[in-house]
């Protein structure tokens, strides 16, 4: 059912979890998504989508951790959407094995890097000229509280507890992961700085802990029932965020509820 003014949006990570929550509600908002992901053909959700929406859903393959699927990614976005997109939703990234950060293995770090913060910054110099082309031109890169330096900081000195998950076992691992998207995070901002007179907003979005595949994975090393927000619900509270975002926002870190979380 269209409710809205139809907007086209672009998410990557759309197989499964909360690129894949993305591209449910805002079809369901009745505007146009193209649905970017490893191999768009196996996702089994993104499938039921196509036979439900038709045209309205476009796929196409986008592997992050390659330069090369990231311009072709971007040349298929292109012919899918002659006028540009409006709103890119830059989702796509691995959390990596849950480590102590003292044991982090080099070739893991690098591959963590290369997906969480490289290709987004890979991802957004391709499809810039089709944001350029859109209305809305907003870019939303889905980050996490564990890459905000400034809650590290402050949790060390309230013993490692993790604002988040209230866990001390969790704030000591994971430093690829954290420092990934504390990367993404200074992306976000000198993106935001470098396309503000273009008019184009950029933002740092955490989800918030949410029970998908990764998700559950740190539900699993925490030893506790379940994520607390579904990706229903994580992605219901994000849209809200990002339709009320303007270019004032730009540069600015939001969690789910609207709250600005320290860089
Ligand atoms: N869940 C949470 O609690 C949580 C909290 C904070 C931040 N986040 C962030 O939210 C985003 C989505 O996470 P999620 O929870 O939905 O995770 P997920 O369920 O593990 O899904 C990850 C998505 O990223 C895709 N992906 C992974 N590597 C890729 C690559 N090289 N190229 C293209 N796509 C790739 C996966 O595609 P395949 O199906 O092909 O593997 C999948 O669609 C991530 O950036 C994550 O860091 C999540």
């Amino acid at each position: 059912m269209a409710l809205e003014k139809q907007l086209v949006y672009a998410v990557t990570g759309a197989s499964r979890g909360i690129g894949l929550q993305y591209v449910v509600q805002l079809l369901e908002r009745g505007h146009k998504v193209v649905a970017a992901a490893r191999n768009p053909d196996k996702a089994e959700g993104l499938a039921s989508l196509a036979v439900k929406y038709g045209d309205a859903l476009a796929m196409v393959s986008l592997d992050v951790g390659d330069p090369a699927s990231i311009k072709a990614a971007a040349a298929s976005i292109g012919k899918a959407c002659p006028d540009g997109i409006d709103v890119l939703i830059n989702n796509a990234g691995i959390s990596g094995t849950i480590v102590e950060s003292t044991e982090q293995d080099a070739d893991e770090f690098r591959d963590i890097l290369m997906i969480n913060t490289l290709g987004p910054y890979l991802v957004i110099k391709e499809v810039l000229p089709l944001i350029r082309r859109g209305t809305k031109k907003q870019i939303v890169n889905i980050s996490s509280s564990a890459g905000s330096i400034g809650t590290e900081a402050k949790n060390l000195r309230r013993g490692g507890e993790c604002i988040v998950t209230h866990a001390p076992s969790m704030a000591t691992k994971q430093v690829g992961y954290r420092a990934s998207k504390a990367g993404l995070n200074a992306v976000t901002v000198a993106m935001a700085v470098a396309l503000e007179k273009d008019g184009i907003t950029v933002i740092s979005m955490c989800p918030g802990w949410v029970a998908t595949d990764m998700g559950n994975t740190a539900t699993e090393a925490l030893k506790v029932d379940r994520a607390p927000l579904t990706p229903r619900e994580s992605v219901s509270f994000q849209l809200e965020v990002v339709d009320g975002l303007t270019l004032e926002n730009s540069g600015s870190f939001f969690n789910h509820q609207g709250d600005v979380v320290l860089y």
